[in-house]
């Protein structure tokens, strides 16, 4: 298949992992957010100025990076690595729904692989796309060592504005990626992208948090130093600021860390999505909600699910 992409960036970057040591917390932030109520956002479309890029062919347009790419992702793809657990039973389920669709499919977001690779080993072909080369670095290199360099094509480009060229049976943008988008016109991109690379009644599978306020009031300004298992050499000494603006649905996590003698700094910021909200933009943006679980287990969702775990079909 041959993939073209109109790359460009806009704004915001951020991911989330477990800890694990089994308390959930974002990479970066919380994740440890169970969702009772929340609010309605009003939807309204704007402009998003995308940067035109062929990097189907390997050449990518000069682009702007997110802070919060700049300053984790791209500094620290063997860190996220190391201590990106995911949600139990992402790798399975969104394993599952690619082998039922027969493929090919594409994943936004694809970081370093911990999903796409077990998807391309269990016989899928899939296209998986990241805004982040070095993220994708690590990603060659892992699936090559698994077999699967040619099952599992990786390319650099933009969930807002990514193009293929013969619409997929399925799109998925696991471990909350979607939550990268920190704008209204930048998570309505991303949607209508996915609804233009989608065969007639193709699937698109996401999964977020799902967001307790009262976690947030908790989180607010909040402070912490943990240490993450990290290669031979044993631990990384990370510094956590957390900070948390309601209004805007953002929690950016202010990261330091002590990586072989030196330190770096890094941020990462999410925007939160409630229920609702997601519902209207996957409406508004030509999807049917077939299901909403509450974990990647199956588990329906209801007040105390942590996660919400969408599957939609395209309607239109
Ligand atoms: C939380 S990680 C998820 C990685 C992988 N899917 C997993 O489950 O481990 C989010 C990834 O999304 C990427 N990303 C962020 N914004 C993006 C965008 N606008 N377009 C494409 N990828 C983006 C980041 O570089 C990062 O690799």
């Amino acid at each position: 298949m041959v993939l073209s992409l109109v790359g460009g960036v806009c704004r915001g970057c951020v991911g989330i992992a477990d800890r694990s040591d089994g308390a959930r917390d974002q990479c970066g932030g919380i994740s440890d957010w169970h969702v009772r109520r929340f609010w309605h956002r009003g939807l309204r479309a704007s402009s998003c100025p995308s940067v035109p890029a062929e990097v189907g062919s390997g050449s990518v347009a000069p682009r702007r990076y997110p802070d919060a790419v700049n300053g984790y992702y791209r500094l620290a793809p063997a860190l996220y690595d190391e201590t990106a657990r995911g949600v139990p039973g992402d790798i399975e389920f969104y394993r599952d729904l690619a082998v039922a669709s027969g493929g090919p499919v594409v994943e936004l977001g694809v970081g370093t692989g911990r999903i796409a690779i077990p998807t391309a080993a269990a016989g899928v072909e899939v296209i998986g796309i990241d805004l982040v080369p070095e993220m994708l670095e690590v990603a060659r290199t892992r699936a090559e060592a698994a077999g699967v360099g040619s099952t599992l094509r990786l390319v650099e480009g933009d969930m807002r504005s990514f193009t293929v060229e013969m619409p997929v049976p399925l799109v998925t943008i696991p471990f909350r990626a979607f939550l990268h988008n920190l704008e209204d016109a930048d998570q309505l991109e991303t949607l209508r992208a996915c609804h233009r690379a989608l065969q007639p009644g193709g699937r698109l599978a996401l999964n977020v948090f799902n967001p307790d306020l009262s976690i947030a009031r908790r989180w607010a300004g909040r402070s912490e130093r943990h240490y993450e298992p990290f290669d031979a050499a044993g631990k990384v000494e990370v510094h956590n600021d957390f900070d948390i603006r309601p209004a805007r649905q953002t929690v950016t996590s202010k990261l330091r860390w002590r990586e072989g003698g030196a330190i770096h700094r890094g941020s990462l910021t999410l925007r939160y999505v409630g229920r609702e909200e997601m519902e209207a933009l996957l409406a508004a943006t030509g999807f049917e909600v077939e299901s909403l679980f509450g974990d990647c287990l199956g588990s329906p969702f209801g007040d105390h699910s942590t996660e919400m775990v969408w599957v939609a079909r395209r309607s239109s």
